[in-house]
């Protein structure tokens, strides 16, 4: 999205990717796209299969005792949506509109390491196959996730990292089903956090809250659909669908913060800088948002010498960084089976639950945050 953003400010960019093509646009991840991030990519002119194919929900349900309670976003936001469309599906947007354009994608990067970041003339040495090679540029943008190796390679003294891990994981299933329902549901449940997602109109898309310490392994397609159906059966009858799991996996959750995003002529945007948990759905969106304000400030760099921008990058970022961060703890904790709690703490639980599901005011700070708040730069 960096290299797109910058090639439409007419500034160059190369892009080094570890991975192969075909594994970055088959690599399921998230799904839900705030509206500033849709408004972003239709202002990059990449929203005409976004709009075809992506689904616009204009509410989520919340669960509690097998009673869904639904949050109006549009009704709550003055018009506003979350879109539905796969993490994939932006990427092989972005990768087939970056080859159109005859930007340079090199895939399948081995070694990667960064040099001089301090000086006026950073450079990068890439092992590609036999042939190694050395890129001097004017900046490096460090969107290699969080296991990447940009921010490593800043002075650890240079560097504070807040981190928080939580005490449960999320199963993530893929099931060949046409989904049941029209918007997503978040479930709070005595036997832990379920949500019901999808991916498109025959792909069902499900998580389950486990324990960090599950194998796979203990997870068969048997365990993990009766596990589906007592958590998320409503009521009133509703049930999620069945079909083939074509995908399963666990991810295990934690919150991750490094100031500043920036050192020298590298800047940290996307995982490489933040980890949110996934409850709030924001971690693609952050990413998004990263690149906007990194972009925006080379294009002042460039065309008006002006180096203000960059110098706030980190700042501008963290803004919203933070935010994303007390929102998604928050659904995290208001959502999932808090094993070691004390009654007390389980009370208020519920009583939070109780007051999102009943209070308009509650219900529209959610709603605020969830089809994301205003892009400031
Ligand atoms: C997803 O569809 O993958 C998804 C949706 C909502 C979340 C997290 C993940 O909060």
């Amino acid at each position: 999205m960096l290299s797109h953003w910058l090639h439409l400010h007419g500034i160059h960019s190369i892009v080094l990717e570890a991975k192969s093509r075909q594994h970055c646009e088959e690599r399921i991840r998230a799904g839900v796209l705030e509206q500033g991030s849709v408004d972003m990519l239709r202002a990059a002119e990449l929203g005409a299969r976004l709009d075809r194919e992506g689904m616009r929900h204009e509410g989520i349900d919340l669960g509690l005792n097998r009673r869904r309670y639904r949050i109006h976003l549009s009704a709550l936001t003055g018009g506003k949506a979350i879109t539905v469309y796969g993490q994939q599906e932006v990427i092989k947007d972005l990768i087939a509109r970056r080859l159109a354009d005859g930007g340079d994608l090199r895939f399948e990067c081995g070694e990667v390491s960064v040099y001089g970041i301090e000086e006026p003339r950073p450079s990068i040495r890439v092992v590609r196959g036999s042939a190694e090679d050395e890129i001097q540029c004017d900046f490096i943008a460090g969107c290699d996730g969080f296991h990447g190796i940009c921010r490593p390679s800043i002075p650890k003294a240079a560097l504070t990292e807040y981190e928080c891990v939580f005490p449960f994981a999320w199963l993530g299933i893929l099931a060949e089903a046409a989904p049941s329902r029209d918007e997503l549901l978040y479930m709070h449940h005595e036997r832990g956090f379920a949500l019901y997602s999808m991916r498109s109109p025959s792909l069902t898309r499900l998580y389950l809250q486990c324990r960090p310490d599950d194998e796979i392994g203990q997870w068969s397609d048997e365990r993990i659909w009766i596990e589906l159906h007592t958590r998320l059966g409503c009521a009133d009858g509703w049930q999620p669908t069945e079909g083939r799991i074509l995908q399963k996996g666990i991810t295990g959750m934690r919150s991750f913060v490094v100031e500043p995003m920036q050192f020298g002529r590298l800047f940290l945007a996307g995982d490489a800088a933040h980890i949110v948990p996934p409850t709030g759905a924001k971690g693609m969106n952050l990413a998004l948002a990263d690149v906007y304000v990194l972009a925006e400030a080379l294009r002042a760099h460039y065309r008006d010498n002006s180096a203000a921008q960059l110098d706030r990058y980190s700042a501008t970022c963290l803004r919203r960084v933070w935010k994303a961060q007390r929102f998604s703890t928050w659904m995290t904790m208001l959502m999932h089976r808090l094993e070691n709690a004390s009654p007390f703490e389980r009370r208020r639980q519920l009583a939070e639950l109780d007051y999102v599901t009943s209070s308009r005011l509650a219900a529209a700070s959610l709603a605020e945050n969830y089809v994301g708040l205003a892009m400031e730069l």
